[in-house]
């Protein structure tokens, strides 16, 4: 065997659609988290670029740039291919493969009362999401784990009812298929495994960063451009003036320096004066953006020597989706004999 194929390790999955450049809810809801478990499991890691299709799929000219800068925005966030793979969706095939068996034994209403079917079809009601790709969404999610016997899937807690679905569907297949798999068993239940810090909420106060409602920091944004939209960022509404006390509590500024201010005792040190009406929005804003600019400025220069060598980036992405593809055509080997379609 291939030494990389020997490990003892569990294996952890999860992945990112390229539509956008990354931000730091991206760094605080995924990287942040990724980054640590390299230390402990067998980690794969992947641009799920056929996803971006389920809701943009008319708009695909920047889908492959995206998905280099979002890698290389990976490793500038400290995830290291040295470590783990990291591979593109659609250089392995055997997902589309997978998900089309997995669409044989899963009834179209456990597809429809997935919560973000509806929620999103309401909210998103510039885009077109009537297709057959949209509503399958949570399955080609469950071609994704399932594919590499993945136990654990860091995600965000928008992920969780996407992972139950993936868990009621591989127990779906294990009984209809399982039996004459050694064990019984075809396909591993895969686990969420919640992010730790939770969302970020937008520039603007609103719950979330997202690009749709424009309340960004990108992982890619100079300096300066921090510090401005920091200086722009909502506070409390109500402290019109730096001497009335303040509520530090669901204060995005505050949110942000508790995510990304390592010095603690500065940060307690303002909470205070905030609240005693003791500091000015300025300060608070400047030690924000300082922190913040201290906290990014590993990351963009690991993400500029990415980006400098296009060459090896492609390589990295290449050869871990040739590792991804030979686990994948191990378990489509697997299921095509459980479902006693292969043909010797
Ligand atoms: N749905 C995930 C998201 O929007 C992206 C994703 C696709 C994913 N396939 C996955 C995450 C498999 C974890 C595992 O964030």
């Amino acid at each position: 065997m291939a030494a990389d194929t020997v490990t003892s390790r569990a294996r952890v999955v999860s992945g990112m659609r390229p539509t956008g450049r990354l931000h730091l809810g991206h760094l605080v809801g995924a990287l942040g988290n990724w980054v640590p478990l390299q230390e402990k499991y067998d980690c794969f890691y992947f641009v799920a670029d056929w996803h971006a299709l389920t809701s943009d799929f008319a708009d695909t000219s920047q889908l492959t740039s995206y998905t280099y800068e979002n890698v290389a925005d990976w490793i500038g966030a400290g995830l290291d291919p040295e470590k783990s793979t990291f591979f593109i969706q659609s250089l392995v095939p055997e997902h589309a493969e997978l998900y089309l068996m997995l669409s044989m034994v899963v009834p179209v209403p456990w597809l429809e009362r997935v919560p973000t079917y509806k929620e999103q079809q309401e909210t998103l009601k510039d885009k077109d999401l009537s297709s057959i790709g949209f509503l399958g969404y949570p399955l080609l999610q469950t071609a994704d784990v399932a594919m590499y016997d993945a136990r654990f899937v860091p995600v965000g807690e928008d992920q969780v009812a996407h992972l139950e679905l993936a868990r009621e569907v591989v127990r779906r297949f294990n009984n209809v298929f399982g039996g004459s798999a050694p064990g019984g068993d075809v396909l591993v239940e895969p686990q969420a495994l919640l992010t730790t810090f939770g969302r970020l909420p937008g520039l603007d106060g609103d719950k979330k960063m997202s690009k749709s409602l424009g309340n960004t920091i990108h992982l890619s944004d100079s300096a300066d451009e921090v510090r401005k939209k920091v200086m722009r960022m909502y506070t409390d509404p109500k402290r019109v003036r730096a001497d009335i006390p303040g509520t530090v509590e669901g204060n995005p500024v505050f949110t942000y320096h508790d995510a990304f201010n390592a010095n603690t005792a500065e940060v307690d040190d303002l909470k205070a004066r905030y609240r005693a009406g003791k500091v000015g929005d300025v300060e608070v804003k400047t030690k924000l953006s300082l922190a913040l600019n201290a906290r990014l400025d590993p990351i963009r220069e690991r993400r500029a020597a990415v980006l400098a060598k296009p060459d090896r980036l492609r390589e990295i992405l290449f050869e871990g989706s040739t590792r991804a593809r030979r686990a994948a055509q191990g378990t489509m080997e697997r299921v095509r004999d459980a479902m006693k379609i292969s043909y010797k």
